[in-house]
């Protein structure tokens, strides 16, 4: 039985006093017999001051990006062992905004997978397709490209320490979540992809997230979908009650 993982992906929003008021919010409304593994995903220059503000409480802390280099002339860039020593336990990878805003490659996000595991952190790898590939039948064949990019001929150990969140664009940002068929389905592709790479049980342990438009009316019912192992949360993260909601709905 795998047990739900619930983050909030705070992007580009909070400065680090908004941060950690939020961080704050969530400590405080965070009951104690939540029955989800719970993190947060602040900007880089907030997560020193949320580390502070979750420091021996159940909930995770992880970054947006990190890059695949150890250290030098990289500037703007952030490496594995810098997040480790801020107190990140783990990064989000491929994340659509990343592939399509800012123009990462599978190739890219491989390198960031990979540094991430060599520094003994964990990773969630998003995946998902856009509109026109939904439009056109592609999700199936846009998904098994971008997971096989991501996990193939990883160590199962390596794998026990990734978190796959299927994301289809078309639904982050807009309001428009995926029908729990929609996501059922992507999430079954995903597992049954992931258990012909590995094998049946290193599949039926892996969490696969959902995300896009997850708020507190849907989470519940998109959360009861058997493959659907918890949620990926942007905009209804930034307010501590709407994710605690969220979180409840798990
Ligand atoms: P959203 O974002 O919940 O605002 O749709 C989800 C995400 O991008 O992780």
């Amino acid at each position: 039985m795998r047990k739900a993982y619930v983050a909030g992906n705070w992007k580009m929003n909070c400065t680090i006093g908004e941060a950690t008021e939020l961080a704050k919010g969530l400590v405080a409304g965070l009951s104690a017999d939540a029955n989800a593994d719970v993190a947060v995903v602040p900007q880089f220059l907030a997560i020193g001051a949320v580390k502070e503000v979750v420091a021996g409480t159940p909930i995770k802390l992880g970054a947006q990006d990190v890059y695949f280099e150890k250290n030098g002339a990289f500037t703007g860039e952030i490496s594995t062992a810098m997040l480790k020593d801020a107190g990140c336990e783990f990064a989000l990878v491929g994340h659509s905004e990343r592939r399509h805003v800012l123009g990462e490659t599978d190739e890219i996000i491989r390198k960031k997978l990979d540094a991430l595991l060599a520094e003994g952190l964990e990773v969630i790898l998003c995946v998902g397709e856009q509109l026109e590939e939904r439009e056109a039948n592609q999700t199936e064949k846009v998904l098994e490209e971008q997971t096989v990019a991501g996990i193939k001929g990883l160590t199962p150990a390596q794998l026990a320490k990734v978190t796959i969140a299927y994301e289809p664009v078309w639904a982050i940002g807009t309001g428009k979540v995926a029908t729990t068929e929609q996501a059922q389905s992507a999430h079954k592709f995903i597992r049954d992809l992931v258990a012909k790479l590995f094998d049946q049980a290193a599949a039926d342990a892996l969490r696969i997230q959902y995300g896009g438009s997850v708020k507190p009316d849907n989470a519940k019912d998109l959360l009861a979908q058997p493959d659907v192992d918890g949620a990926l949360v942007g905009g209804a993260a930034l307010k501590a009650d709407s994710f605690l909601g969220i979180i409840a709905g798990a």
